[in-house]
């Protein structure tokens, strides 16, 4: 899809690849609707981007409430008219543990937000999608979403039923004017740690010292995503660790998994 004079809506806009989004969509000559539950990371985006800030509407909303989400189209329309693409990006982590010891509250709060988040921005938008010339759905999963992480199994969860969704829509919307497109992001240079309220897991406390494994900064990311949905791609998988990991999983899943589980290990609590 053509990006330049479009109205594109992203979800946790406020941060890391959202924000590297909206940047990206905005040089490229697209209306942006930014969205985030965090009103100053927004005002902060708002600021940053200079007289651009005319094609950028701002919307503190929480994806994981329906009603908020259900309300949003007649909002947009005051300021945008219609949408042409919806980006459906925020997201957070639970905390590093194991599930026997994850409490119900995390694990509400992880698919309410990753899955039946997406899902609400999903059902709200399809049927206006459909109205338009051409259009766009893209949602983003992770690594964690095709590939078992120890510590982080009901995020990936989470993240599996965002891939399975957007892998049925691709299907159901085949022939029609809506594209759909999954984002399979591996390690990527964010604070998602800090954002999901929890704090600096080993696991990153390790990677900081490893000088051999560098995430992928979060504007590559977006350049990655935004080169998809330009060739309306349906997956997009962004970063060596993720195409890597994608290719080793379909051919011995089983080795996969013991090899993420096995540099795991350590980084659980005992
Ligand atoms: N960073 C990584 O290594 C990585 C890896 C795989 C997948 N991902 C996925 O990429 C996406 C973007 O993550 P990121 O790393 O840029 O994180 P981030 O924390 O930098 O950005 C996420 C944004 O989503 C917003 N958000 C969180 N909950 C929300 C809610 N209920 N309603 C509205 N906004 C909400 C946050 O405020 C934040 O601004 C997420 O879906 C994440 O799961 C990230």
């Amino acid at each position: 899809m053509n990006i330049k004079n479009k109205t594109i809506l992203v979800t946790g806009a406020g941060s890391g690849i959202g924000r590297e989004l909206v940047l990206r969509l905005l040089e490229k000559g697209a209306k942006i609707v930014a969205l985030d539950i965090r009103e100053a990371s927004l005002q902060e985006l708002k600021k940053s981007v200079g007289k651009k800030a005319d094609r950028l509407s701002t919307h503190v909303v929480d994806i994981s409430d329906k009603r908020a989400v259900e309300s949003l189209p007649k909002d947009i329309a005051l300021e945008h008219g219609s949408v042409d693409a919806i980006v459906n990006n925020a997201g957070i982590i639970q905390p590093f543990v194991r599930v026997n010891d994850l409490d119900y509250e995390a694990i509400e709060k992880v698919m309410n937000i990753n899955f039946f988040g997406t899902l609400y921005m999903v059902k709200t938008f399809l049927p206006l999608l459909l109205a338009r010339p051409e259009a766009y759905i893209v949602n983003v999963s992770s690594m964690g979403g095709f590939l078992p992480v120890s510590g982080q199994s009901v995020y990936g969860a989470s993240k599996a039923a965002v891939k399975l969704l957007t892998e049925g829509l691709f299907a159901e919307l085949k022939g029609t004017n809506v594209h759909v497109s999954v984002v399979f992001p591996g390690a990527t240079a964010t604070n998602i740690t800090e954002n999901s309220g929890l704090k600096e897991s080993k696991l990153q406390a390790s990677d900081s010292k490893n000088q051999s494994f560098v995430m992928l900064p979060a504007s590559e990311a977006a350049r990655l995503i935004i080169e998809g949905i330009e060739k309306n791609k349906p997956q997009i998988y962004l970063g060596k660790d993720s195409k890597l990991m994608s290719i080793l999983y379909r051919l011995s899943p089983v080795f996969a998994t013991n090899l993420i589980a096995k540099q795991m290990k350590s980084l659980l609590p005992k």
